[in-house]
C-alpha cells in the first residue's frame, strides 16, 4: 500500500459502493487521520479481537472465521510493532488500514468482522482505551512525584523558610511544610484522575453507527473481554460523548497549572538573590555567553508546556461545543489534542520528579531570609494577646509601632531594648524575646495542619500511608 498520491483516483475499498471516483487530493488531506490515529493500532486490534470473539460465540460468524480474523489481527499487530506496516492515507484512518490489510491476508473473511459495529463506536472504543491506559500511567506518574516529595518533606520538617503571601515575607515556615502543601495539590489531581479511570470505565463497543444493532450480540462479554466494568447504556451519547477525553484534559490542565506553579517557584529560589535552592546539572543549563550563569531550563519549560495542555483542553471544548447528536467528523480532530497534552504531562511530571530529588536546599540562606523583613510580627501581636491580654487589634496596633521603630533604626525586631518596646507599650517583658526568633515562631505554630515540625510530621505520616 503505497501513499495516495501515486496512486490513481479510484473510489475507496472500505465504503466507495456508491461513489464512481475517489476523493480530491485536498480532501483526502483534510479528511484522512491515519498521521496520528495509528498510535492507536494495539487498541484497534484488541477491540476487533473482542468484537470477533463475541460475534463467534453468539453464532453471528463462523468459528472458522473468527479464527483466521485472530490470526490475521495478531499478525497485524506484530507488523506494526516491528515497523514492517506500510500505513495508506488513502485509507484514512488506522481502522481501515488494519481491516485492509486484514482482507490481504486473510481474504473474505475480513468482511465479517465489521458486522454489527460501525467506525464510531470502534473509535470511541480505541481512544477510551487509550486514554483509561494512559490516566493509568498519570497515577502512577504523580505517585512517583508525591514520594519525591514526602522524602524532602522528611528532611526538611524542621528547616526554616520565609513563608509569602503577595510574594512579600509573611510569616516562617518550614520548608517540609512547604513541600507538603504541593503533596496536597499532587494528591488531589490524583484523586481526580482515580475519579476518571472509575467514570469512563464503561465499553462503548456495540453501539454501532448511532443506533445499536438488529444482530443479537453481547456487549457485556465484550466489555468484559477489554476490561471494563460494564457496557455504556445509550448508544446514541456513547458515539457521540468524547467526555472522557475532556476529563483527561481538565485534569491534565490542573496538574499542568500546579506544576507550572512549582516550577515558577524553582526559577525563583535558584536566582543569586533568593538563593534558596541549587539545581543539579543534571537539570539545568549554561550559558554560551555567560560563564557564571546556571539556567533553569527544566523548570521553565515544565512551566511553558502548561500552556499547550490548556490550549488542548480549550481546543477540544471549542470542538465539541456546537455538535448536534450523535457523531460528527468535527470530533476526529480530539486526539492530536490528547495525544500532544499527554506527552507534555507526562513529560513535565519526570522532569520535576527529578529535579525535586536532585534540588540541594540551601537551610542557611533560607532561614537568613526567614528572619528578615519582620517575619515574627505576628507572633509579637500574638504574644500581646495571650501574655498582656490586649485585645488583638490593639496589639496588632502596638506591633505596627514596634515594626516601625526596628525599620527606622534599621534592625530586626529581636534586637530592639527593651526599654524602647516598653516606652511602645508598658506591659511587654523581657520573655517576648522568646517569640521573636523564627524557631520560636515555627514550633509555636501547631494548631492542626499548620507548619510546625510536629505538625508537619503528621501530615507526611498521613500521606505516606496514602501513597
Ligand atoms: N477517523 C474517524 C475519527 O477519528 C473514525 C470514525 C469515522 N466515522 C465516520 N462515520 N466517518 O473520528
Amino acid at each position: 500500500m503505497a501513499d495516495g498520491s501515486s496512486e490513481t483516483k479510484s473510489s475507496n475499498q472500505m465504503w466507495g459502493g456508491r461513489f464512481a471516483s475517489g476523493p480530491d487530493a485536498i480532501m483526502e488531506e483534510i479528511n484522512a487521520s491515519i498521521g496520528f490515529d495509528k498510535k492507536l493500532y494495539a487498541q484497534d486490534i484488541r477491540g476487533s479481537i473482542a468484537h470477533a470473539t463475541m460475534l463467534a460465540h453468539q453464532g453471528i460468524i463462523s468459528a472458522e472465521d473468527k479464527d483466521k480474523i485472530v490470526h490475521g489481527l495478531d499478525t497485524i499487530l506484530s507488523e506494526i510493532d516491528s515497523g514492517a506496516f506500510e500505513f495508506s492515507r488513502r485509507l484514512e484512518d488506522i481502522h481501515m488500514n488494519i481491516e485492509a490489510r486484514l482482507a490481504a491476508l486473510i481474504g473474505p473473511a475480513a468482511g465479517r468482522l465489521h458486522t454489527a459495529r460501525s467506525r464510531n463506536d470502534q473509535v470511541a472504543l480505541d481512544f477510551r482505551l487509550w486514554v483509561k491506559e494512559e490516566l493509568q500511567k498519570t497515577e502512577k506518574a504523580l505517585t512517583g512525584l508525591i514520594a519525591a516529595f514526602l522524602d524532602r518533606a522528611e528532611e526538611h520538617a524542621e528547616t526554616v523558610m520565609p513563608g509569602f503571601t503577595h510574594l512579600q515575607t509573611a510569616q516562617p515556615v518550614t520548608f517540609g511544610h512547604h513541600c507538603m502543601a504541593y503533596v496536597e495539590m499532587f494528591g488531589r489531581d490524583r484523586a481526580r484522575v482515580r475519579h476518571a479511570i472509575e467514570h469512563m470505565d464503561e465499553s462503548p463497543i456495540g453501539a454501532a453507527a448511532l443506533a445499536g444493532t438488529g444482530f443479537p450480540i453481547d456487549r457485556h462479554m465484550t466489555a468484559k473481554a477489554l476490561g471494563f466494568r460494564e457496557p455504556t447504556r445509550n448508544s446514541i451519547d456513547t458515539v457521540s460523548d468524547r467526555d472522557f477525553a475532556l476529563e483527561f484534559l481538565s485534569i491534565a490542565a490542573i496538574a499542568a497549572t500546579h506544576l507550572s506553579r512549582l516550577a515558577e517557584e524553582i526559577v525563583i529560589w535558584s536566582t543569586p538573590q533568593f538563593g534558596f535552592i541549587r539545581l543539579s546539572d543534571a537539570f539545568s543549563t549554561g550559558s554560551s555567553i555567560m560563564p557564571q550563569k546556571k539556567n533553569p531550563d527544566a523548570a521553565e519549560l515544565v512551566r511553558a508546556k502548561t500552556g499547550r495542555v490548556n490550549g488542548s483542553l480549550v481546543a477540544l471544548l471549542t470542538v465539541m461545543k456546537g455538535l448536534p447528536l450523535a457523531y460528527s467528523k468535527d470530533m476526529q480532530e480530539d486526539k492530536e489534542q490528547v495525544f500532544d497534552a499527554a506527552k507534555s504531562l507526562e513529560l513535565a511530571i519526570a522532569a520535576m520528579t527529578g529535579m525535586i530529588r536532585d534540588v540541594t536546599i540551601r537551610a542557611d540562606r533560607m532561614k537568613a531570609a526567614a528572619g528578615s523583613g519582620y517575619s515574627t510580627a505576628t507572633d509579637l501581636a500574638d504574644w500581646l494577646v495571650r501574655e498582656a491580654g490586649l485585645p488583638f487589634r490593639d496589639a496588632h496596633h502596638v506591633t505596627g509601632r514596634v515594626v516601625a521603630l526596628a525599620e527606622q533604626k534599621g534592625c530586626d525586631l529581636a534586637d530592639l531594648p527593651l526599654a524602647e518596646l516598653q516606652a511602645i507599650n508598658s506591659a511587654i517583658t523581657d520573655k517576648v524575646y522568646g517569640v521573636l526568633t523564627v524557631e520560636a515562631s515555627v514550633a509555636s505554630r501547631t494548631s492542626f495542619g499548620g507548619t510546625a515540625p510536629s505538625e508537619v510530621r503528621k501530615q507526611i505520616a498521613w500521606w505516606r500511608a496514602r501513597n
